[in-house]
């Protein structure tokens, strides 16, 4: 299988499993695409960069794309594309992480109401979750994702090669969400991962191929279900609500959000456990396989107040009451409204105290 159909509210994603940089190289050598690049990867391999070099006139290049996922910068990439006179027969090429393109993403939706679009994702973040979806957004006025719009691609080409050169660290905030995705989905998706841990560790291409499959499977087959997040989708918010107060109490010196996320991974899993929701059985399996990966938390600091009073404010709560997925065994979260908030204060405070020592 290394094609897979996404199909969005009124668009199908072609997703395209391709195994080298000269594969990659052909999807993207048409003369009516724009190339908008994270330059991090301009000079990543030198196939990539030589192409680049050749394409220069159609190349787009975003430097700390994060930084830059904003107005001003939309502002410089529409100018360019006005410039080219691009129009609706032209497509925007995206090759990044998910800052990239998102960014990218919002561009091709919003210049001239839409034109085509192909990402290339290239971190394992951007693989498994940001280039799926059709989520698009840029930062606004210091809040992220503020700006932004629903926007199917009409193609994903995936390299799992582009992944050697990812930091460790930001491999390991992509594979929290892979992580997550087999929590959510079942006992099979979490016992291939165990069994794989080596080769995870060690970026096992082919390995890796296979679990960017399987994992974008998982959040595809969600989307599909519920593409405007009314139901299931909000399963992927597992660890999530937790993750979000963590994240709010690291304003200062902001930290990976996966890492964050699976901080809340455990927190919620604890708090399964703690409502007899959970097997300890499972429970334990679950953060032992967390605990198999080197993921730093030494930077993050844990304000169990901050932690709560985001969760208790937080935009996505209903019926007045604090919203958490939680989860009953692997394969079935469940929806979970707090109607004891003072239980949940007391948990966080344990919880803090407990994962320092
Ligand atoms: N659209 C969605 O549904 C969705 C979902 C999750 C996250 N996001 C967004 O994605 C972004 C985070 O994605 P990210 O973690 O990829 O961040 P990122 O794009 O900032 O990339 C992280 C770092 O890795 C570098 N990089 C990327 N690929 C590389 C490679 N192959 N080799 C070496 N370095 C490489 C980048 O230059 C950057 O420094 C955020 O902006 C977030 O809001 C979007």
């Amino acid at each position: 299988m290394n094609q897979i159909e996404i199909k969005g509210s009124n668009k199908t994603t072609n997703l395209e499993f391709v195994g080298s940089m000269d594969d990659v190289l052909s999807f993207i050598s048409k003369s009516n695409q724009i190339i908008f690049v994270d330059k991090t990867l301009k000079t990543s391999t030198k196939a990539l960069s030589d192409f680049l070099d050749e394409r220069i006139e159609d190349v787009f290049l975003v430097d700390h794309a994060e930084e830059n996922k904003n107005l001003f910068k939309a502002e410089e990439a529409y100018k360019f594309l006005t410039e080219k006179s691009i129009n609706r027969d032209h497509e925007i090429v995206a090759i990044g992480g998910g800052a990239l393109t998102d960014f990218a993403g919002f561009i091709a939706a919003t210049f001239k109401r839409g034109i085509r679009l192909t990402l290339v994702p290239t971190s394992l973040l951007a693989q498994v979750d940001a280039s799926i979806g059709g989520k698009t957004a840029i930062n606004f006025s210091n809040v992220k994702n503020l700006v932004g719009s629903f926007y199917v691609p009409d193609n994903v080409v995936i390299c799992s090669g582009f992944l050697k050169t990812l930091d460790q660290q930001e491999y390991l905030n992509g594979l929290a969400e892979v992580i997550k995705h087999a929590f959510i989905t079942s006992d099979d998706e979490v016992n291939f991962i165990f069994n794989n841990i080596d080769k995870i560790n060690r970026r096992d291409e082919k390995l890796l191929n296979e679990i960017i499959k399987r994992s974008i499977k998982i959040k595809a087959d969600i989307v599909m279900e519920d593409f405007e997040e009314k139901g299931t989708r909000k399963f992927l918010n597992f660890g999530h609500t937790f993750g979000h107060g963590i994240e709010s109490s690291n304003l200062d010196c902001p930290i990976f959000h996966g890492h964050a996320v699976v901080i809340g991974m455990i927190m919620a899993i604890k708090y399964s456990m703690h409502k007899n929701l959970l097997s300890m059985k499972n429970g334990f399996h679950a953060m032992d396989l967390i605990s198999s990966f080197n993921f730093d938390f030494s930077k993050i600091k844990l304000d169990p107040n901050k932690i709560f009073q985001f969760m208790k404010s937080d935009k996505k709560n209903q019926n007045s009451q604090i919203n958490l997925v939680l989860l009953k065994s692997f394969g079935k979260p469940e929806l979970y409204e707090e109607g004891n908030p003072y239980e949940l204060q007391e948990f966080i405070g344990d919880f803090v105290e407990d994962f320092r020592s």
